[in-house]
């Protein structure tokens, strides 16, 4: 080889004060100096502490590397309250408090996380103790009665990952109760926990998107994650009427 023109190289994007992708890596800054919350990777960038965010462990992470638009579009703003649906152990929990809040909370942000296995709360609320912003919540995604008294005003941002059928009715009941007017709200779609009687995957996730556009949604994109989780969609939609 020789001869050629030289590819420059690109620096890191800084998608917030605390999220960067570095090539292909995203990274966050560590909101607890010194520990690793699902054995990532630790790294410094301009003397801060970042852990890595592995994308075939969330598929918040994997959209951001999939989305075909600025990644940072798919992060509520710094400081927000939003809420998450299906938390599990709460590794896209973690890289997500780390933009909201950042270190003691300094934005001031406020994560609300549900899950109904007592066993992800456990960590969920390990989590919290180091983590003031973080809300843990015992409790069924279908039952708003018994939580949602949490959120007392709509959020401008909502994530849903259940991966249990009827996903699409508890999503489209959540962006009705707790999602604003011009809110973000993101669906993780896992094609194996739908009953679908039709003509295979494609087709399931092209009648999603119908409903969710029936229900006056703007589906912003659908962005397809196999690769880093095999038949999962991540749905991004906006709730019209701002
Ligand atoms: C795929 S895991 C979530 C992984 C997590 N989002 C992450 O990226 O780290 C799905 C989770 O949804 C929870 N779940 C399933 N149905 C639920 C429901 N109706 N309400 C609340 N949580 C639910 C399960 O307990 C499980 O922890």
């Amino acid at each position: 080889m020789g001869g050629g023109k030289k590819r420059r190289q690109r620096g890191p994007q800084h998608l917030s004060s605390t999220v960067r992708l570095e090539r292909r890596t995203l990274w966050t800054q560590n909101a607890v100096e010194g520990k690793a919350v699902y054995g990532e990777s630790l790294r410094r960038f301009s003397g801060k502490e970042h852990r890595r965010w592995d994308p075939t462990r969330s598929k918040l992470g994997a959209g951001m590397l999939r989305t075909n638009r600025d990644p940072g579009l798919l992060l509520p703003e710094q400081g927000d309250t939003v809420l998450y649906l299906g938390a599990g152990h709460g590794t896209s929990v973690s890289h997500l408090y780390d933009h909201l809040c950042g270190a003691s909370n300094r934005f001031g942000g406020r994560l609300v996380c549900v899950d109904l296995a007592p066993r992800c709360l456990r960590d969920l609320t390990f989590m919290a103790k180091q983590r003031p912003g973080l809300v843990p919540v015992l409790g069924d995604a279908r039952q708003h009665a018994a939580w949602g008294v949490l959120l007392p005003t709509k959020v401008p941002w909502l994530f849903q990952d259940v991966a249990q059928a009827g996903q699409v009715d508890i999503f489209l009941s959540a962006c009705d109760r707790f999602l604003q007017p011009g809110g973000l709200g993101l669906l993780s779609l896992k094609a194996a926990s739908e009953r679908w009687t039709g003509e295979g995957e494609s087709a399931l996730f092209a009648s999603v998107e119908q409903r969710l556009l029936d229900s006056g949604h703007e589906v912003e994109e659908v962005v397809e994650l196999t690769g880093y989780e095999d038949n999962h969609r991540l749905f991004v939609v906006r709730k019209q009427g701002a």
